[in-house]
């Protein structure tokens, strides 16, 4: 269980984050919506210790991530596996090597070329991309893939680091609808199949309802809904975010039933409020 206690994050004058307290069950896969600048990936990046927070806690299982240092928060980090929308591979190196990177964050900080990979981590690397459907891709550099194949072999290279929590930020916001539904197809499998949580940054509300069982809107910085994804209505969108559509990007201007191929730039040049 991950419990989050009046977090707050500031930048100068702004609260990225402020004063969110929410209660994340274990095995849930939840769905942070909002809009550009809503504070979902510093909120994400909270949780994971890429940055320190300005108040506030932050609770696994009973304990305090927010004061763990050295080896306890590399062992932290590592079991909070982080996917990012531009995938974060190293282009020139194979597919094997590169899930086999995700061992590194468990093992400590020994150069990845240099090292040895046990033959035991091989074997749990080629069964996580057997799982994504990657076998076949194992040795071709993975510049070389499509964008879904290349977040889901970002995936695998979580899955190796057996984390107990999946952060995704934006994970299918680069990809084609087909890719999207494989990429976040294969987050819910993982998350069924093996009981990881995930939390999962998203624009589109749709996205949100088909995958999660729980949805988390927020808007500056602050938790605006929390609950089902019945539950976040048409009316309570409306409150929300002055917008009475479920199935658009949250954002008056968009009118697009898909999840629309924007670019983070164009994104973000269409959803500054
Ligand atoms: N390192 C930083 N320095 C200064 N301001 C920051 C920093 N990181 C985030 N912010 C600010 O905090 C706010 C929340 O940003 P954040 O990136 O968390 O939003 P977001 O919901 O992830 O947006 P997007 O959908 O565009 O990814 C924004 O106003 C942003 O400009
Ligand atoms: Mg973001």
């Amino acid at each position: 269980m991950l419990e989050l206690y009046s977090l707050k994050k500031s930048f100068g004058q702004v609260n990225a984050v402020d004063d969110v307290t929410v209660t994340i069950e274990a095995g849930q896969m939840v769905g942070i919506i909002g809009r550009s600048g809503a504070g979902k990936s510093t909120l994400l990046r909270l949780v994971n210790r890429l940055i320190e927070p300005t108040n506030g806690s932050i609770l696994f299982n009973g304990r305090d991530i927010t004061k763990l240092w050295g080896r306890d928060l590399r062992l932290w980090r590592a079991s909070c596996a982080m996917i990012f929308q531009q995938f974060n591979l190293v282009e020139r190196m194979d597919v094997l090597t590169n899930v086999l990177i995700g061992r590194v964050a468990h093992q400590g900080p020994l150069s990845t070329v240099a090292r040895r990979f046990r033959e035991e981590e091989r074997a749990l690397a080629v069964q996580a991309l057997d799982r994504l459907d990657l076998l076949s891709q194992a040795l071709q550099k993975a510049g070389t893939l499509s964008g879904g194949q290349q977040q889901r072999v970002a995936i695998a290279k979580a899955l190796v680091q057996r984390p107990e929590i999946m952060l995704a930020d934006e994970p299918i916001a680069s990809l084609d609808p087909a890719n999207a539904t494989r990429v976040m197809d294969a987050l819910r499998k993982i998350n069924r199949e093996d009981g990881i949580t995930v939390l999962v940054n998203l624009h589109t509300l749709d996205t949100a309802r088909t995958y999660c069982d729980r949805i988390i809107a927020m808007r500056a910085g602050r938790i605006v809904f929390e609950g089902l994804p019945a539950e976040l209505t048409r009316e309570r969108l409306q409150a929300i975010y002055g917008i009475d559509g479920s199935d658009f990007e949250l954002d008056e201007s968009v009118t697009s039933t898909a999840i629309a191929p924007l670019t983070t730039s164009q994104s973000r040049q269409k959803t500054m409020a």
